[in-house]
């Protein structure tokens, strides 16, 4: 039998166990903004360069800016450089409650500069990250991993071990390994083995696309909390699903207007912090995850992609949810 868990990572108390994982390009503060209004117990960045910041790069600290109403916020650095992350975690560390160091990313360019997996190559080297960022803040600190580089290098027991002793406090695991990119399932059963290797609390990350997802994944690795990334594109209140499953109420089911409201909602916020022409181009692909299911929605998306102003895209957005309302009344 499971519950809503309010989970402790170092000094920071969540109310739920439920976390909006990091995602490169869509968890802007906007979507976090509606990650958080479903309940999310803690959302992330989208992961920030170290050497973009410290380069002072505009972009990097556009990316730490955030809603009051996004907190906790937990912020994600990338980098392969111990002085660099250091460094880039002092001039972070106050956007946010906790820092997250990325560990699996699988990304060409990401791997090139010896960031995100790449550093599962060297175990050694993660050490003196962890040690080098653990110094620089008093926030809670935790690292993102895959299972290894490849199915001959699984090394996630040996790298959370490294972790834990060099002071974070809590690990996500991805159980898929980097050369598998994003193919196949994420291994659960790898989420129970960490969670019987080390004392700080596991994250579970991979594959959770409904309510009973992330409960069987409780259940099956013992977790002490999921993370939830491409199950919630388009569908954010399935952190609302999960935590009524976890509290043991029937769900309650996303009406038509609701996911018009939510739609239209994402298309406000990211106009009023970005301007009307970064928000048509941002909202593209959320409106077209928004629309997956609803009849007419491979003509809803085709119209998307000409669309070029604000206002033609907020009419043709509502114009599409009154038609999914007038049908689903007809069929009532
Ligand atoms: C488009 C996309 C962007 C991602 N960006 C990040 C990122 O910035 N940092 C990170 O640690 N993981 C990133 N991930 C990995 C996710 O956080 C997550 O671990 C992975 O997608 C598996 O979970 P899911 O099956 O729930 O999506 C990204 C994944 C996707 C699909």
């Amino acid at each position: 039998m499971h519950k809503i868990i309010p989970l402790t990572i170092g000094s920071l108390k969540l109310a739920n166990n439920i976390i909006a994982a990091p995602l490169a390009g869509i968890t802007d503060s906007p979507y976090r903004r509606l990650l958080k209004h479903f309940g999310a117990g803690l959302v992330f960045t989208e992961m920030v360069s170290a050497n973009g910041l410290i380069r002072d790069g505009k972009g990097s600290v556009v990316l730490l800016q955030s809603d009051p109403a996004e907190s906790p916020l937990g912020i994600q650095l990338f980098g392969d450089d111990p002085v660099v992350l250091a460094e880039a975690t002092r001039r972070s560390a106050a956007y946010g409650a906790l820092i997250d160091i990325n560990m699996g990313c699988p990304v060409k360019k990401v791997i090139r500069s010896g960031a995100g997996s790449a550093l599962l190559k060297n175990p050694r080297l993660i050490g003196r990250i962890i040690a080098a960022v653990r110094a620089a803040t008093d926030k809670p600190l935790t690292i993102k991993i895959r299972s290894g580089w490849d199915v001959q290098h699984l090394n996630f027991l040996e790298v959370a071990r490294i972790a834990q002793d060099e002071g974070v406090d809590a690990i996500t695991l991805h159980p898929r390994t980097r050369t598998q990119g994003f193919c196949g399932r994420a291994d659960w059963q790898q989420l129970a083995e960490l969670k019987g290797a080390v004392n700080v609390p596991v994250i579970g990350s991979g594959d959770i696309m409904t309510a009973a997802d992330a409960v069987e994944m409780l259940h099956v690795s013992k977790c002490d909390a999921v993370m939830i990334g491409r199950g919630g594109l388009g569908r954010p209140w399935l952190i609302r699903e999960i935590l009524s499953r976890l509290g043991g109420d029937d769900p309650t089911p996303v009406t038509m207007a609701e996911r018009c409201d939510i739609a239209l909602r994402h298309l406000d916020w990211q106009r009023d912090l970005f301007g009307e022409h970064k928000a048509v181009l941002d909202l593209r692909k959320h409106l077209s995850w928004y629309s997956r299911g609803i009849s007419g929605a491979a003509t809803f998306r085709a119209q998307l992609s000409s669309i070029n102003d604000f206002d033609p895209l907020r009419r043709t957005v509502t114009t599409f949810f009154d038609a999914a309302l007038a049908t689903e009344n007809l069929n009532l």
